[in-house]
């Protein structure tokens, strides 16, 4: 069973919400696999309603650390929980990039997911740069043990990392089924070095990164790749429910 998630970044209002989703949730009928949603913040009560009986899972973008206080403009994990949210992305590269989250600032947010009942979805992953200067596997390594760090084993089996390749999202550029699957395999052993063999197997890893139709079947076939997230695809609901049918 694969794990399919949409990550909808700042896409559709309230109203695209409910109509989307009135919409996805009946042709999901009978799909064998974990399904998740993360509309932007606005959206997530609209969201809750229209998923309501369905056995799709909810989740936010984003959290702020603190449980609650001044900080004008965030968002805490409580509020989320009580909009209906079982699941958070956190560490996304864009808010890597443009909002500038350290590791450090992600591993506290891992911490508040997790203490309030939301699971986790850790993105990490490279820059063409990175990539092509032969940093990957330092880079990963950085990203796992920074968010990961002082987090109890049993927490960790709780969390799915995404591997996202900076140069593949949104570029329609792709990482070929083979280097998504060595990625994919040096990240899990990475986990079992920090935590367990146990552990490490119990994370889903999702590959995100421009999948489509066209190229979700090989790389969800591959043995490391439980599932995937999914950005601009996961805006066009025929595009979307190819992608859950590629996960067959
Ligand atoms: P993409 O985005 O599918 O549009 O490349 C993936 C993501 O950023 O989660």
């Amino acid at each position: 069973m694969a794990i399919i998630a949409g990550n909808w970044k700042m896409n559709m209002t309230p109203s695209e919400t409910k109509r989307f989703l009135e919409d996805l949730v009946p042709a999901l009928k009978g799909a064998k696999h974990t399904i998740m949603v993360f509309p932007p913040f606005p959206c997530l009560q609209a969201a809750a309603a229209a998923l309501e009986g369905s056995k799709v899972i909810l989740g936010a973008q984003n959290l702020h650390h603190e449980e609650k206080g001044a900080f004008t403009g965030e968002v805490s994990a409580a509020m989320l929980a009580d909009s209906g949210c079982d699941a958070v992305i956190l560490g996304h590269s864009e808010r890597r990039q443009h909002f500038k989250e350290t590791n450090n600032a992600i591993n506290l947010k891992i911490r508040r997911a997790l203490r309030s009942g939301l699971q986790p979805v850790l993105c990490v992953g490279e820059t063409d740069k990175q990539r092509e200067s032969g940093e990957t596997e330092e880079v990963l390594r950085e990203q796992l043990n920074g968010c990961l760090k002082d987090l109890p084993k049993d927490e960790v089996k709780g969390i799915i990392i995404a591997y996202e390749p900076v140069w593949a999202i949104g570029t329609g550029k792709t990482a070929t089924p083979d280097i998504a699957q060595e990625t994919h395999a040096f990240i899990r052993s990475s986990l079992e070095k920090l935590f367990s063999k146990a552990t490490a197997k119990a994370i889903p890893l999702l590959y995100g990164g421009s999948m489509k139709p066209d190229n979700a079947k090989a790389l969800l076939s591959e043995p490391d790749i439980d599932g995937g997230l999914i950005g601009g695809a996961s805006l066009d609901k025929e595009d979307f429910l190819a992608i859950i049918r590629a996960a067959d």
